[in-house]
């Protein structure tokens, strides 16, 4: 095993890890960007293609694609290619919660057949090719087969959190017109079970869903409706092991997965089929640095892109053995996630900063020795200096690369990292562009930073095949949201980052009103929409402010149209909240307040209330309609 070289606190791998890295020198970084997309052809020859493609790119500003003429399934190549080579490897080790339950572990031969009896289910189903399927799954086996399912047979899977309300997957049910959705019971989550059908049966009410397939898995009381509702293993049970995989188009679409953004409606992302599926091979394969005999184990929950590309799609694209939890990864012990690690003998481990921060407050020494260990990394938020070191002393144990991955659920994959074999890992800085990948930083007129100036992170073309086709039915909205600032040939993140002398990029956070919440992607607008539907409540305002474990909470300032502020309205509000999106997007505080600041046309100053509480100089509130409320908030807060 290697150790970590480092010159004066950036970080780099020994000769012995570079030795056996897939990628030790920076020559990939120069031809890459030579010719980006022969880099990325290149890659795509890997992959198995019913029609290989004929053009690599093709952009029409802002729309572009990416190997047309190509035909190719990613169900295909994350099992069929597999079996050639590695029947009997080990595809998915399922970890149950309880601990008196046991594994679940599945080869590629077993999940390949299960993904083929469940295609026919579909099928049976009434499921055709372009239709949408709606996936609301806790982390199970079942999940990925399902989203695997819906791939071979061309079927478009829109994956919703497990842990959003059932208004929030109405919204998205609605948004697409799906007309089936894969459920489960319940699931176990800290000790409790979940009824997830219940939120199911309530979130499908007035959409177009017509049949509910239910895995069950907690064994808990369900409401079960006859002709509507069918039992996963009833369905399954006697179809047959083979079903055709669709000959894709490189450009049909693979998913949608609905993310956050500045306004109050989440929007539907659109992925496809050739693009996303030679990004998530070729990123899991080269940041990870996968050799046939490594466990990889991505704690991300499926229902969120990197649960998609590394907890999913990714790590069978490239016949790799991975780990699936189904509880959260501190739980019932705060080293369970220690122990599935030894447990295991996984040797690449991806988590999000607010569990590193979770595990060192709750552990700070860890004893296990997690010697398989030989690459940590971190994805979501921004990771602090911290975290960062206590991350590569206590889990690494001074051994490991740690890798800060950027990326959105918008570009499919990962776009900036540092890559093991060369580093260099810095704290807090995420690296430089993936090879293929151009990126700049750049100022309100359009210009490049300077070193260590921040200004807005943009992809320029070719940008990269694994991401964003559009905003599903919203054309407006993607040309607006990702075109609008910089023209139609520059994509804008919607980041602000700065780079370093030596070209290491740092992301130090949104421009827009999106906030991450313990890894969580949360839109303050969807949260005052929430909270200004509630009919006691007036008008509100939301805003994220920094926290030392889950990196941004929302608070929330509430004027009342009637009722009493108090502890009661509190409850009330956190309830509206939890039934409108989930418990995650709970407020950590509310004050209640007479009038929220605004400009003299009406517009709320959330910049203001942000500044109260990073105690910054206000600046100028000439503009203010409304001055006096800045006062009454100052008395609020302190
Ligand atoms: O602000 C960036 C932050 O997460 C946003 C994307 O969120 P989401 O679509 O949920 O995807 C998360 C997983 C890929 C980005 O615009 N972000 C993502 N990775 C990092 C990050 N911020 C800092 N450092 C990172 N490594």
């Amino acid at each position: 095993m290697g150790k970590i070289i480092n010159k004066k606190n950036m970080f780099f791998p020994d000769k012995e890890f570079k030795k056996k890295a897939l990628i030790n020198n920076n020559s990939i970084y120069k031809k890459a960007l030579k010719n980006p997309t022969k880099f990325w052809a290149d890659i795509a020859k890997e992959l198995y293609w019913f029609n290989k493609p004929k053009k690599t790119f093709v952009h029409k500003p802002p729309y572009f694609q990416w190997f047309t003429g190509g035909k190719i399934n990613i169900s295909y190549n994350c099992l069929d290619k597999n079996l050639e080579e590695r029947r009997n490897k080990v595809a998915l080790i399922w970890e149950p919660e309880p601990l008196e339950e046991r594994e679940r572990i599945l080869t590629y031969y077993e999940l390949s057949r299960q993904v083929n009896k469940f295609s026919n289910a579909l099928k049976q189903l009434g499921v055709k090719k372009g239709d949408v399927v709606g996936i609301y799954m806790p982390m199970l086996p079942e999940t990925i087969i399902a989203m695997l399912a819906c791939a071979r047979i061309g079927a478009v899977h829109a994956v919703v959190f497990s842990a959003f309300s059932s208004n929030a997957l109405k919204i998205r049910l609605e948004g697409t017109k799906a007309k089936i959705l894969i459920t489960a019971d319940g699931y176990y989550r800290r000790g409790k079970i979940v009824n997830l059908k219940d939120s199911a049966d309530e979130g499908i009410k007035g959409t177009n869903v017509k049949k509910v397939v239910v895995v069950k898995r907690a064994g808990n009381q369900i409401k079960f409706k006859k002709g509507r509702d069918y039992y996963w293993n009833e369905l399954t049970e006697n179809q047959k092991d083979h079903c055709e995989a669709a000959k894709m188009n490189s450009e049909d679409t693979l998913f949608i997965l609905f993310t956050s953004g500045s306004t109050g409606k989440p929007k539907g992302i659109i992925h496809t089929c050739g693009g996303y599926t030679v990004q998530a091979y070729a990123t899991t394969k080269l940041i990870f640095d996968l050799k046939d005999d490594d466990i990889f184990w991505s704690t991300a929950d499926l229902g969120w892109i990197t649960g998609h590309t590394y907890s999913c799609y990714g790590p069978l694209l490239n016949g790799t053995t991975f780990v699936l939890y189904e509880g959260v990864p501190g739980y019932p012990e705060p080293n369970q996630w220690c122990k599935t690690i030894e447990k295991y003998g996984v040797t690449t481990f991806y988590t999000a900063p607010t569990a590193i921060r979770m595990f060192e407050k709750e552990m700070r020494t860890i004893k296990e020795k997690m010697s398989t260990l030989q690459l940590i990394s971190s994805v979501g938020e921004p990771i602090d200096e911290e975290a960062w070191k206590w991350y590569f002393n206590q889990v690494g144990k001074g051994n490991c690369p740690i890798l800060d991955t950027w990326w959105q659920t918008e570009t499919g994959g990962i776009l900036i990292t540092s890559l093991p074999g060369i580093g260099p890992f810095k704290p807090t800085f995420t690296g430089i562009p993936f090879p293929g990948i151009r990126t700049d930083i750049l100022n309100k007129e359009g210009k490049p930073v300077k070193a260590n100036e921040k200004g807005n992170l943009v992809i320029l073309p070719p940008f990269s095949p694994g991401m964003l086709r559009g905003v599903y039915k919203n054309p407006k909205k993607y040309q607006e949201t990702y075109f609008g600032t910089y023209g139609n040939k520059i994509y804008f993140t919607s980041d602000v980052a700065y780079k370093d002398k030596n070209g290491l990029i740092r992301i130090v956070g949104r421009a827009d009103d999106v906030i991450k919440v313990a890894g969580h992607r949360l839109s303050t607008g969807e949260l005052e929409n929430i909270i200004d539907s509630y009919k006691k409540v007036s008008e509100c305002a939301v805003i994220g402010i920094p926290h030392e474990i889950k990196g941004e909470v929302p608070l929330a300032f509430v004027v009342l149209k009637s009722g009493k502020p108090g502890d009661e309205m509190k409850k009330e509000i956190v309830q509206q909240v939890e039934k409108g999106i989930g418990k995650i997007a709970r407020p950590a505080e509310i004050y209640f307040v007479k009038e929220l600041p605004k400009t003299r046309s009406g517009k709320i100053m959330r910049r203001i209330l942000r500044k109260l509480f990073s105690k910054e100089d206000m600046g100028d509130l000439s503009t203010l309609a409304n001055p006096e409320s800045v006062e009454e908030l100052k008395k609020i807060i302190q």
